[in-house]
């Protein structure tokens, strides 16, 4: 059943001709398309969405991140670079322990390299725990610059003097020195010796 169309005052009046041939429950309605620019605004969003995938999400392009990551490394990079050459001895690995902006920048590296084995909060994993006061192999804090370069023979303890250039491993040093004494949330039980305080090695 059809029932005549009403017809607003303010809409103009419809064009017979457009109007549809079903017909709802008595509800009738004209075919009238989109404007064009509405439409291509559409197409364009889609094909938008398309590439923007394609680029930041199956990997054609850098993602924010991957920006973010380049960014903070490059500038550590400038810094290492004005630090110039530094020493690895225990004198020095202890002063980078103080250094809280130091220690902040190799917390981000610990936590993407050696928190895997580590854990995080160097409380210890597939490898030993680093926050009490008992080491398998480092007997002082110069010690640990050797580790990291060379890595622990015959154990999965990596070389990473391929990755990391030398200003950079005696940060990394400081940083693991500085987790010593901290309170990681699942600490591995103790392996290897009780070793003297830091203390015992600052002039
Ligand atoms: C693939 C696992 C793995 C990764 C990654 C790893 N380690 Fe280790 N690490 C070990 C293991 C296992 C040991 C203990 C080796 C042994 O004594 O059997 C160890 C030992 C050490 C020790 C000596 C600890 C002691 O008790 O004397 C230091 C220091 C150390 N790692 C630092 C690091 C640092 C810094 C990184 C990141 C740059 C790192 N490790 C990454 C597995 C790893």
């Amino acid at each position: 059943m059809s029932h005549p169309m009403h017809n607003s005052p303010g809409l103009g009046s419809p064009d017979p001709e457009r109007l549809t041939d079903h017909d709802y429950d008595g509800i009738q309605e004209f075919d009238n398309p989109l404007p064009g620019w509405w439409t291509w605004l559409f197409v364009g969003s889609i094909a938008f969405s398309l590439a923007y995938v394609a680029w930041y999400h199956i990997g054609l392009g850098p993602s924010i991140h991957d920006r973010y990551e380049a960014q903070v490394a490059a500038h550590v990079e400038k810094q290492l670079a004005q630090l110039g050459d530094i020493q690895p001895d225990n004198a020095t690995i202890l002063d980078f322990v103080e250094r809280d902006d130091w220690m902040q920048a190799m917390g981000g590296i610990f936590r993407g390299t050696c928190a895997q084995c580590h854990a995080a909060d160097g409380g210890g994993s597939i490898g030993p725990n680093m926050t009490d006061d008992h080491y398998r192999w480092v007997r002082q804090p110069s010690d640990i610059v050797g580790i990291i370069r060379s890595g622990i023979p015959g154990t999965s303890m990596p070389a990473f003097g391929d990755r990391f250039r030398d200003p950079q491993i005696i940060l990394l040093a400081a940083y693991v020195a500085s987790l010593r004494n901290t309170t990681p949330a699942a600490p591995k039980a103790a392996e290897g010796d009780r070793i003297p305080p830091w203390s015992n090695w600052r002039e």
